[in-house]
């Protein structure tokens, strides 16, 4: 059985996308984190019984602080991997390299096109005729890390902003939790 801890800032819809497919699984959401304390995601932790902690983010003295005292939350749940859902704080080495090649990060356009926080505003604006998400490692960058998978959907052309970001959310609740299984069962088997 693989813990995972699940990094969320905001409405936090894919971690509960996430709770829900681990539930028929060997695997489990030991805890959420989230550097928000008023992000619907803590709701929804209460709701599906899953605990939650916030650390504050906002200046670099306490990002520090934060991720410090974040990996030691973590090591208490005995976390195998991190996932991350709508974390809109990009993490440090500390954390990263506490993790090598087990933190992953869900991304709502097809990188390297449009990373950072406005994936999905960006992408829409773009023009482009084909949109997806991107699933990938997390590495120091912004939006950087190896690709594990892609998925994309043609866009008609006549679609709302809100419309493509439902598109996308769908597709990423879809897609997010599978690959998620995948690559906690693999990390079982080569442990
Ligand atoms: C998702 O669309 C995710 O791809 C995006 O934040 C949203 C979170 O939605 N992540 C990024 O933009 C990371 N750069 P949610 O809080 O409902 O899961």
């Amino acid at each position: 059985m693989a813990k995972v801890s699940v990094f969320a800032s905001g409405n936090g819809s894919n971690f509960e996308a996430i709770v829900k497919a681990l539930q028929g699984t060997p695997h489990q959401v030991v805890c959420l984190i989230s550097d928000n304390e008023k992000a619907y995601a803590l709701e929804r932790a209460k709701r599906l019984q899953i605990p939650y902690h916030v650390f504050p983010f906002r200046s670099p003295t306490e990002r520090r602080e934060s991720e410090v005292n974040i990996l030691n939350l973590l090591r208490s749940y005995g976390t195998d991997f991190i996932a991350l859902a709508g974390f809109m704080k990009l993490l440090s080495p500390l954390l990263i390299d506490a993790y090598p090649n087990r933190i992953v990060n869900l991304h709502p356009s097809l990188l390297p096109k449009y990373p950072g926080t406005q994936g999905i505003r960006d992408s829409y604006l773009s023009g482009d005729k084909e949109l997806g998400i991107t699933i990938h490692y997390v590495d120091y960058g912004l939006d950087t890390g190896p690709i594990i998978t892609q998925r994309s959907f043609r866009r008609e052309g006549t679609e709302t902003l809100e419309e493509i970001e439902e598109k996308i959310h769908t597709l990423e609740h879809e897609v997010y939790p599978k690959v998620l299984i995948e690559l906690l069962d693999a990390l079982e088997r080569h442990t």
